[in-house]
């Protein structure tokens, strides 16, 4: 029956690939409130696929935020159920002047689909929107149920989905959460993920003189923001890069020998990392390598910094205010309510007397480690060999994804990380791209994990009731 399938899917690939840029078209740019008729829009076309692709129940569901798309197909009575999540907002596209191509046309070169959101993640649930198709129009069904939830708000921390997951409970009832995206390890290298980082994301505000002033008239005698700010932030890390937030790394997990391990012998070269990222050397916490730095230990970076003037030419001028955006990156078992409360606590702590301060967390997020002897993960490691022709690796991510906790917490789920996305496409970034051998390997991939998932789940029962 896969051949019918797969021959479908084969058939079909250069109208997936226009239908792919219908999808990235529509600006859907979650944190701009003009946009806002664009992410409806975006939903109607998310809806608007999954009718055509035979999903039932299509609604497009409101929230006090943007709006969630859901449907099911749920004609495989005995057969395990998947909840599919994914997200149709993107990133801002700014700065706009260095993308090849305009960041809402997809443009294909090289073998890579360019346009925002091609791999983050509008990309990859098409992906998945596709391989169902491919199995509905071959052969009239699915061989599970699924159940799709696929939401606007998860690039600006998916501040109402928690509210919107507890109140439909029993819509979203399933067996587990499969979620594309994150990404394969290197291009050719597929993986699946077992574990992403929370985040805690804080605003600081100092606020010096009761005015700006005239630099010459006062500086000397006012400390000025920007300059207590900078040395706030400095001192947030000491010389071996690691954070001096009192009591930041009290819950961190350490680290196993057995994970150390795995870790050294995935196919990583720091040289050419560095390379990559046009880099002459790398920087981080002592004592941990790059992936270890990367995936398994927390970090607290300052995103964006403004105060002042930063306009044409100069102006003198001594700034009333400054304000930073810093970001905490955490590890199983930190809590981003209590990394946002310690961080809080430091920086009321070492501000000097010469300003007065305002911290607030904006979203936060907590870190997630996933099974990996779910008989999900089994079934995607199946998957991925037959979709791809090589044995995964495993690997965890340095992102977020908040929800994946929630899923557990709320609905008991544990989750399959199954990312088709790689390292450098460029996702948040000008000229984000999908590798276009991934985006139709991820096709091939989805219709093997659903075939393979049932036999994993029976043979996990199985066992389990031995
Ligand atoms: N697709 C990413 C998450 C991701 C990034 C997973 C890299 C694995 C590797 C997602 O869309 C994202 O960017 N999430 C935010 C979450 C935040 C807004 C709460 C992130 O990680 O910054
Ligand atoms: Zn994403």
């Amino acid at each position: 029956m896969q051949s019918e399938v797969l021959s479908y899917l084969e058939s079909n690939k250069d109208r997936y690939l226009s239908e792919v840029k219908d999808f990235l078209a529509i600006q859907s740019v979650s944190s701009q409130t003009i946009h806002n008729a664009d992410i409806r829009r975006c939903a109607e076309w998310t809806a608007g696929q999954m009718r055509t692709i035979g999903m039932n129940n299509v609604r497009i569901m409101d929230t006090a935020g943007h709006p969630v798309v859901y449907s099911e197909w749920l004609g495989a009575p005995g057969k395990p159920t998947i909840l599919l999540y994914g997200h149709y907002d993107v990133q801002p596209v700014d700065p706009i002047n260095l993308w090849t191509s305009p960041p809402f046309e997809g443009t294909v070169r090289d073998g890579n689909l360019y346009a925002r959101g091609s791999s983050d993640d509008k990309g990859q649930v098409f992906i998945h929107l596709k391989a169902v198709e491919a199995c509905m129009k071959s052969i009239g069904s699915l061989p599970i149920n699924i159940k799709m939830l696929i939401e606007g708000e998860e690039e600006v921390g998916s501040a109402n989905l928690d509210k919107f997951v507890n109140e439909q409970k029993d819509l979203l009832k399933a067996d587990l959460v499969v979620i594309s995206d994150s990404s394969m390890f290197a291009k050719g290298v597929p993986s699946v993920c077992y574990g992403l980082r929370g985040l805690a994301y804080m605003e600081v505000e100092l606020t010096g003189p009761n005015s700006d002033l005239h630099s010459g008239s006062f500086g000397g005698s006012v400390h000025n923001p920007i300059q207590a700010l900078s040395e706030m932030i400095a001192s947030l890390h000491d010389k071996d890069g690691k954070i001096t937030v009192k009591g930041f790394y009290d819950d961190v997990r350490t680290l196993t020998k057995a994970e150390r391990n795995a870790y050294k012998k995935l196919p990583w070269s720091d040289k050419k990392y560095a390379k990559q990222l046009g880099l002459k050397q790398l920087y981080g916490e002592k004592g941990f390598t790059t992936l270890e730095r990367l995936w398994a230990r927390p970090t607290l970076e300052c995103n964006g910094i403004w105060g002042g003037y930063t306009g044409e030419g100069a102006k003198t001028v001594l700034p009333a205010k400054v304000s930073a955006k810093i970001s905490m990156r955490l590890v199983p078992d930190q809590s981003s309510a209590k990394a946002a409360k310690l961080f809080e606590q430091h920086m009321k702590r070492i501000a000097p007397k010469t300003v007065s301060i305002k911290v607030t967390a904006l979203h936060g997020g907590e870190p997630a480690i996933t099974p990996i002897n779910s008989p999900g993960v089994q079934a995607a490691v199946v998957a991925l060999e037959k979709g791809f022709g090589k044995k995964p690796l495993y690997q965890r991510e340095g992102g977020s994804i908040p929800i994946v906790v929630q899923f557990k917490n709320i609905l008991g789920l544990d989750t399959v990380l199954l990312g088709f996305g790689l390292p450098d496409e460029n996702a948040h970034a000008p000229n984000e791209f999908i590798n276009l051998d991934n985006f139709f390997g991820g096709m091939r991939t989805c219709v093997h994990f659903y075939d393979e998932l049932p036999n994993f789940w029976r043979s996990s029962k199985k066992s389990r009731n031995k």
